[in-house]
């Protein structure tokens, strides 16, 4: 059977979205297997679609913007940018994914770019093939996206530019690549603890199950279960007899 890429593009308003109008004015040929969701700026597309968009059964996504230092709110490319990253280096450690996000720059007048571009996609999804479905694999997408959503993580996200564009009161800046070891870091423990919380839908589970699940040391395990005990999210399981303690939601 012939395999027909599903893929979902955002567009900024003012430059991609032109380019595309422009293509299909200027008649460039691209194939048609895109849908397109028109954004205001690329700084607007919330990393937590991605996932979203695979768990909704899209093989691919595409963001494209305005080219750096065209954009019209400034900066919101560069934010993209910077999330975007954090994405694909959560998705790529995951191994689920990463190939078919795309992040690039179309000017309102790069009608042949645009369609460039969705060519050479379209085609590297094609090699790619379906995105693969397991119940592991959903798994984690669940879990990278309540991450992304989460509290946590949106403030920190939000607060990052201001951490290192302006001075604090010392007159100090914080290193740019601090601040993205701080929120690789911190994804990386509301994974796991998200992680933790998606096997426990299903079942009690001991801690080593757990690390097996994890593919982690029992020692690397145990802080998520601390906090996640100590947020109140799971506790242990009384109503079984269990020569170890089982863990279950709270
Ligand atoms: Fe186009 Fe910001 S307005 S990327």
């Amino acid at each position: 059977m012939s395999f027909e890429p599903k893929i979902l593009s955002f567009l900024c308003n003012w430059c991609a979205y032109a380019g595309a109008d422009l293509a299909g004015i200027s008649r460039f040929q691209y194939p048609p297997n895109t849908r397109v969701i028109r954004v205001m700026c690329s700084g607007r597309v919330d990393p937590a679609f991605v996932p979203r968009a695979f768990l909704a059964g899209f093989d691919g996504v595409m963001i494209l913007g305005c080219h750096p230092g065209d954009c019209h709110y400034i900066s919101g490319n560069i934010q993209a940018e910077r999330k975007i990253a954090l994405l694909r280096k959560v998705l790529s450690d995951e191994g689920v994914g990463s190939e078919r996000l795309l992040l690039d720059w179309v000017s309102a007048g790069e009608g042949q770019r645009f369609a460039e571009l969705i060519r050479g996609f379209t085609e590297q999804i094609r090699s790619l093939g379906p995105f693969p479905k397991t119940e592991e694999i959903e798994g984690k997408l669940r879990a990278i996206r309540t991450s992304l959503e989460g509290e946590k993580i949106r403030w920190m996200v939000g607060k990052a530019p201001e951490l290192m564009e302006k001075e604090n009161v010392y007159g100090e800046r914080t290193d740019p690549e601090r601040v993205r070891e701080v929120l690789e870091t911190t994804l990386r423990e509301e994974l796991c603890k998200n992680r933790i919380m998606g096997f426990l839908e299903a079942a009690t589970m001991t801690a080593k199950e757990i690390s097996d699940k994890l593919n982690l040391s029992l020692k690397e395990t145990l802080p998520h279960l601390v906090s996640l005990v100590g947020e109140g999210r799971i506790g242990f399981d009384t109503s079984e007899e269990s020569h170890y303690p089982r863990y279950v939601r709270s």
